[in-house]
C-alpha cells in the first residue's frame, strides 16, 4: 500500500486503507492520535506504534487488540503510507526523511517543519487548500496557533484582521504527559502539606502559574512559544505582516488552552455581526450566555473536538469600535494536536 500520485494536482494522496505508523505512540499526544483514528473511523489498514527502546514491546490497546510498540528506527517505515509524527522537532527532522523515502506521507506535529515554504501548514477548517501542495510533509501547527485561528479565520474571511493582541492561559499537555504528571504530583503533594521538588517543568506548578517554559529571546523579550504563535498565525491566515502582540502563560489546567483575544478589523464589526459570523462555523462552538455568566472554560473545552469562543464583546480599549474582544478554549491534544493531524491525514484518502 505505498503512496500514489493524485493525477489531479501534484499532492499524493494514500491508499484507501492506509497503514498508519504513530511515532512517539506513548506520548501524550500519540495516545490521543491513536484514540482519535478509531474515534474517527479512519479507514486503517494496518497500524505501526512506534516509540523509544524504553516503550518497546509494551501494548496499546486499537480496536480492541492489543498492538506491541517497536522502538523507533530508519527501517520502521516499509510498508506505511500515512506516518503521524509526535515525539519532538529532532525525533521529526531525523527520521521524517526516512519515512518520505519508504513512500509515506508524513503529518507533523512538531515544529520542525511549519516553517519551511515547501511544507504545508494547515488547519483543515482555516485553509484546507494548502494540502494540495505538501510533497511528502504536513505540518500540524502550534497548539495556540490552531485553536486561535479557528475563531479567527471566520472574522478574517468577512473582515480581514488588521492587528491582534492575545493572552494565552496553556495547559500541561503542551508540554507533554510527564508535565502533565508533574501537574496531578504536585497538586496532590501540596494538598497533603509535603514540598515537591519539581523536575518537568521550571517552576512549582500546583496552584500557580508562570511565563511559558519555552526559552526567552534576550533581545526581543519574547518566548519561544509566543514566536511560533505569531508566525504560524499568520501563516494560517495568510496574513503575512499582522501585527500580533502575544503573552503565553503556563497555568494548572491539565489538558485544554484558554485565550483572550483582542482583534482589530478596518472598520466597526459588531458583537452581534461576530456571533453571526462565528455561530456554525467549522469547528467551533459558540458559548457565550452572559446571563448565565457561562463562558468557554477549559474544563468543558477537554475532550471535546470544538473549539469554544464567547465573551465576544466590542474592546473599550479602542474607542473606535472597530476592536473586539473574544475568549476561547480548545482542548491542545484534540484541536491543539491529535485531531488536527488526523484530519489531516483524512484529506490525504482517495475521495
Ligand atoms: P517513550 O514513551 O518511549 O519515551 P510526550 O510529548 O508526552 O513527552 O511524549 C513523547 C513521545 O516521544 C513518547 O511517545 C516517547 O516515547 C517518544 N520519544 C521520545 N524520545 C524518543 C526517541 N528517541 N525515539 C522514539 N520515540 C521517542
Amino acid at each position: 500500500m505505498q503512496t500514489t500520485i493524485d493525477p489531479q494536482s501534484s499532492a499524493r494522496t494514500i491508499a484507501a486503507s492506509p497503514t498508519v505508523a504513530i511515532v512517539g505512540a506513548t506520548g501524550a499526544v500519540g495516545v490521543e492520535l491513536l484514540a482519535c483514528l478509531e474515534a474517527r473511523k479512519f479507514p486503517v489498514g494496518g497500524i505501526r506504534l512506534l516509540a523509544s527502546a524504553r516503550s518497546a514491546g509494551k501494548t496499546m490497546s486499537f480496536k480492541g487488540h492489543q498492538v506491541a510498540i517497536e522502538e523507533l528506527t530508519e527501517n520502521s517505515f516499509e510498508g506505511v503510507d500515512v506516518a503521524l509524527f509526535s515525539a519532538g522537532a529532532s525525533i521529526s527532522r531525523k527520521f521524517a526523511p526516512a519515512a518520505i523515502k519508504a513512500g509515506a506521507v508524513v503529518v507533523d506535529n512538531s515544529s520542525a517543519f511549519r516553517m519551511d515554504p515547501d511544507v504545508p501548514l494547515v488547519v483543515p477548517e482555516v485553509n484546507p487548500a494548502a494540502m494540495a501542495a505538501h510533497q511528502g510533509i504536513v505540518a500540524n501547527p502550534n497548539c495556540v496557533a490552531a485553536i486561535a485561528t479557528v475563531a479567527l479565520a471566520p472574522l478574517h474571511n468577512a473582515h480581514p484582521i488588521r492587528r491582534i493582541q492575545m493572552a494565552t492561559y496553556q495547559a500541561a499537555s503542551g508540554a507533554g504527559a510527564a508535565a502533565m504528571e508533574e501537574l496531578r504530583e504536585s497538586t496532590a503533594a501540596n494538598l497533603r502539606g509535603e514540598d515537591y521538588a519539581h523536575k518537568v517543568l521550571p517552576h512549582p506548578y500546583a496552584f500557580n502559574l508562570f511565563s511559558h517554559n519555552a526559552d526567552v529571546d534576550m533581545e526581543s523579550g519574547y518566548n519561544g512559544e509566543e514566536q511560533k504563535v505569531v508566525a504560524e498565525t499568520r501563516r494560517l491566515l495568510d496574513a503575512a505582516d499582522l501585527p500580533i502582540g502575544i503573552t503565553c502563560v503556563r497555568v494548572p489546567v491539565l489538558r485544554a488552552h484558554a485565550m483572550a483575544i483582542s482583534v482589530e478589523f478596518d472598520q466597526v464589526v459588531t458583537p452581534e455581526e461576530a456571533v453571526r459570523l462565528l455561530s456554525g462555523a467549522p469547528g467551533l462552538k459558540l458559548v457565550d450566555d452572559r446571563a448565565r455568566n457561562h463562558f468557554p472554560m477549559p474544563s468543558e473545552a477537554s475532550g471535546q473536538d470544538d473549539v469554544l469562543v464567547g465573551r465576544i464583546r466590542t474592546d473599550l480599549g479602542d474607542p473606535s469600535g472597530k476592536t473586539l474582544a473574544l475568549f476561547v478554549a480548545g482542548d491542545q491534544l484534540l484541536k491543539g494536536a491529535a485531531l488536527n493531524a488526523v484530519q489531516i491525514a483524512e484529506q490525504l484518502l482517495p475521495r
